[in-house]
């Protein structure tokens, strides 16, 4: 096991070196922040499993970047330490909870929590006054002198004189800190803080290089980071960078955080208006979460919070750990794209017989959701990704979309992967598979394949479905099993016992499910046509079946022609719809359904503002839960459709909207906002 994670550790050091000089050194990203954090977390998990692997040039007990040689190197007063990461809520909480344990005498767990943002750290140091001398991180032992770059940004100041206004300020916060601060200032310091671009700024340069037919610039983080690193100061001068200051070195009578940022405002210093104090650990997680909302509306990029103990005191008794010191954490924000481990490829047959490849991961937490298993589709999906079993892959999800492979990290392989095969039979029934011409996908041909079935049951009888609630997978495959379940109406003719015997439910459980199946007898005529499973058929088309048909009846004798009529459904889904009606075996389901009770409630058509209306949702909401803003539009007689086309009519639009907004604003179509659906009250 050690030789493995000796290998395994030697890649992962590699690779992120790699990529880490890349980002301090060239200025340019070839790898997302999150999946950088995640190889680094790999790395110090095995470190902490194997500590004998640890060396002193490793990723984890290092500060990223280098000094480059073009400038002056300078060595730093105190050097430039980095700060441990944290991801999610219970790592913040073990975080305190470790510190509690070192220092347990202290009750007082007050912490100024700091937006962290996104750019590059300098160190600026003032004499009598004066602005002398400004430095980069650097390797955090030695800076790159620029100086001449950091005259040129109009956020620093150059000459630091109190007033007698700031003083007051100060009192006002404090008088016994204006008192400490007076006694201890003589006019030098260093200070600490981000060099870094505002959104808006990068937009006017790169609106000023399109003009030009030049190429535009990606992120503010790397051209900040390049402009400061031009020995002409013009360059720096030309980009209109911008500075915050968040750290203060020089002892001038701070005692806790808040007094530190208070002091860097009194002299003049730019601080970020959103930091602020709170009282527990619980309240730097409800912050977190107010400020990662913020985002959209805040002109400049943080990919963060930096949490800091607010007591000095404390801080000192906390003391340092390797990377960086125990008493401040920095708090990422959920990373849409980070990395695992594919440990097997599974062939999964689904409810049409479509037998998928699946790929089983390490969990891993992707954008607040922890995720062990994503889709390969197919084998050329396989194939382009070049993927084996035992590959580090990049996976990305983005709010409600699906986790999905985006990348192999090849350089990571160790030797021990291996090829997927794609099954030459089924998994389940073992019939051979059928593939048609010019397809990728392979079927399995067996209608009676218990695969097949049991996830058409289970889809059958599900919320969107039947909704009999109670009725698991594990249930369905007892059931038949014991030949008692083929078909979905056989769930209807179930008695009492053969449900007790089967489930080895007690008499009550089995009461419970019996009851349950009698009242999912009741069913309206969407979730009906919703638990047929016909083929590409998902909620939306059945909405739109129910509100044009007035009966089954109706619907069993359609004709194409009729169904391309209805909006929003094409002529795939139409040939789809009459080929299942025209399978005999269905209508036999169905009859049976009906012969065993079930009652279809028909929708009254519905008149509201919408009526007809396509509509499509995108971005987070703060008031509403998707479900039930799509349960409103319904209500009001629209259809939610799932993309934008020219048959859109309307786009709700919550935050973080991205190329559904701007596909719509091409398209021309009208465009709603969250606030706007609350002014009218319609949520
Ligand atoms: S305090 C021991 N506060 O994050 C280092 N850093 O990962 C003390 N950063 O090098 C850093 N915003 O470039 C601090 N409000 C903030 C910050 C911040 C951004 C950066 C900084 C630092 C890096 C550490």
């Amino acid at each position: 096991m050690i030789a493995e994670a000796r290998k395994r550790v030697e890649k992962l050091r590699k690779e992120i070196q790699y990529h880490r000089s890349n980002y301090h050194i060239n200025d340019k990203s070839t790898i997302s922040g999150g999946v950088l954090d995640s190889l680094m977390h790999e790395l110090s998990k095995l470190e902490t499993e194997y500590p004998e692997l640890i060396t002193p040039d490793s990723p984890t007990q290092r500060v990223g970047g280098e000094v480059l040689s073009q400038f002056e190197k300078i060595t730093h007063q105190v050097p430039m330490i980095s700060l441990n990461d944290v991801f999610d809520e219970e790592e913040l909480y073990q975080w305190e909870h470790r510190n509690k344990g070192i220092i347990s005498h202290n009750d007082n767990w007050q912490y100024f929590v700091e937006l962290k943002l996104d750019g590059l750290a300098v160190s600026l140091t003032y004499k009598n006054l004066e602005f002398v001398q400004g430095l980069t991180r650097g390797n955090g032992r030695e800076g790159e002198n620029i100086s001449h770059n950091i005259r040129t940004i109009q956020d620093i100041p150059l000459d630091l004189s109190i007033t007698e206004d700031n003083i007051q300020q100060l009192k006002s916060h404090n008088a016994d800190l204006a008192e400490r601060f007076q006694s201890k200032w003589q006019g030098s310091c260093e200070v600490r803080g981000e060099v870094y671009m505002r959104d808006s700024q990068l937009q006017k340069l790169n609106r000023e290089l399109k003009t030009n037919g030049q190429s535009e610039y990606a992120n503010t983080r790397n051209l900040a980071a390049g402009s400061i690193r031009q020995l002409d100061s013009s360059i720096a001068a030309s980009r209109g960078l911008s500075f915050f200051a968040w750290g203060l070195i020089t002892d001038l009578g701070q005692q806790t955080q808040q007094e530190e940022y208070w002091i860097l405002k009194t002299l003049g210093f730019p601080v970020v208006k959103e930091n602020i104090l709170v009282s527990n650990i619980q309240e730097v997680q409800a912050y977190y979460k107010q400020v990662y909302s913020l985002r959209e509306g805040i002109d400049f990029a943080y990919d963060g919070m930096v949490v800091k103990v607010n007591d000095k005191n404390i801080q000192d008794q906390l003391g340092f750990t390797g990377k960086g010191p125990r008493f401040m954490i920095a708090y990422k924000f959920p990373a849409e794209e980070v990395t695992t481990q594919v440990v097997d490829i599974i062939s999964q047959v689904g409810r049409s017989g479509k037998v998928t490849p699946v790929a089983i991961m390490k969990p891993v937490n992707v954008y607040g959701v922890i995720v062990t298993r994503a889709t390969l589709h197919n084998q050329d999906e396989i194939a382009r990704l070049d993927l084996k079993i035992g590959d580090t892959v990049i996976i990305r999800r983005a709010g409600d979309v699906i986790p999905e492979i985006v990348k192999v990290l090849p350089e990571l392989r160790i030797g021990v992967e291996t090829e997927y095969q794609y099954p030459e039979n089924c998994p389940e029934c073992d019939t051979p598979l059928m593939q048609q011409e010019n397809q990728v996908n392979r079927y399995c041909p067996n209608t009676k394949c218990p695969a097949r079935n049991i996830g058409y049951l289970s889809y059958a009888v599900s919320a969107e479905g039947f909704h009999i609630v109670g009725l698991s997978e594990k249930l369905l495959i007892r059931l038949q099993e014991a030949g008692l379940l083929q078909h979905i109406n056989d769930i209807f003719t179930l008695t009492l016992d053969d449900i007790r015997i089967t489930a080895g439910f007690g008499e009550k459980s089995a009461h419970n499910l019996f009851t349950s199946i009698q009242n999912a007898k009741h069913i309206s005529f969407r979730r009906f046509i919703q638990a047929l499973g016909i083929p590409m058929v998902g909620s939306q088309t059945a909405l739109q079946l129910s509100r044009t048909f007035k009966s089954l009846d109706d619907l069993l004798i359609t004709t194409i022609e009729e169904l391309q009529n209805i909006p929003d459904i094409g002529d795939k889904v139409s040939q789809s719809i009459i080929e299942f009606f025209h399978n005999t075996h269905n209508i036999d389901i169905i009859s049976r359904l009906i012969e065993s009770g079930i009652h279809i409630e028909y929708e009254t058509v519905k008149q509201g503002k919408w009526n007809n209306k396509i509509i499509c949702i995108t971005g987070t909401f703060t008031s509403i839960s998707r479900k039930e803003l799509q349960a409103i539009i319904e209500e009001q007689g629209g259809i939610v459709g799932s993309q934008i086309s020219s048959k859109t009519d309307i786009l709700i639009v919550g935050l973080d909207a991205g190329s559904k907004l701007a596909k719509a604003k091409k398209l021309g179509i009208a465009i709603i906002t969250e606030k706007e659906l609350q002014d009218n009250d319609i949520i």
